[in-house]
């Protein structure tokens, strides 16, 4: 297809939603949704880039870490998108809609140390662990049962998070990359953190 001949799907107004449910409630969930199945997709995409592009001495503990995590995402993602159909909405999952809709950065680090993607990779789960718990306070009211479907993404997110979080963590109980914003930024800090 040529670029810029891409139209986003109109899945705004379903003709149907799920019953006890309004149109104009189930367009608001799958508005919802949209984003939160672009993150996922984005994450499931850089779990992978990380699992390729990780080197130095921990190596196979990340590289196998990643790919159970890649496939609990994956199956995130399906959930995610058929519950937008289930809704009455149309699940957007070209890469071309991801691009253009997404409201955050491509994941900025190549080929690096373990603990550099891994300290990137705490910042990637904070972002999409936040943004999925604003989508569960906001269906409380709405739709109890996409709420529990984020609930359960929760649980196997917060739980990655923890396995990332891990390799940065002191005996202390602090982040060796607390302070940092970005994911580069996080890198090199984790890095620092590991040489000392
Ligand atoms: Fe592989």
């Amino acid at each position: 297809m040529v670029k810029g001949e891409f139209t986003v799907a109109a899945s705004n107004s379903p003709a149907y939603t799920v019953p006890g449910m309004t149109e104009a409630e189930g367009a608001e969930v799958i508005e919802r949704l949209r984003l939160r199945l672009h993150a996922l997709n984005d994450l499931a995409l850089t779990l992978k880039h990380v699992h390729w592009n990780v080197v130095g001495p921990h190596f196979i503990a990340v590289h196998e870490m990643l790919d159970p995590q890649v496939d609990s995402v994956r199956a995130m993602i399906d959930a995610t998108a058929e519950r937008i159909a289930t809704l009455g909405g149309s699940p957007s999952g070209t890469p071309g809609a991801l691009v253009e809709e997404r409201t955050w950065e491509d994941y900025s680090v190549g080929r690096a140390d373990a603990i550099a993607h891994l300290g990137a990779l705490d910042l990637v789960y904070s972002g999409i662990i936040k943004d999925h718990r604003a989508a569960v306070a906001a269906t409380d009211e709405v739709d109890p049962v996409t709420q529990d479907l984020l609930v359960e993404h929760l649980r196997s997110l917060e739980l990655f998070q923890w396995f990332v979080r891990a390799h940065l963590e002191s005996a202390g109980g602090t982040l060796s990359t607390d302070a940092a914003h970005t994911e580069a930024a996080a890198g090199r800090v984790a890095v620092q953190q590991a040489r000392r």
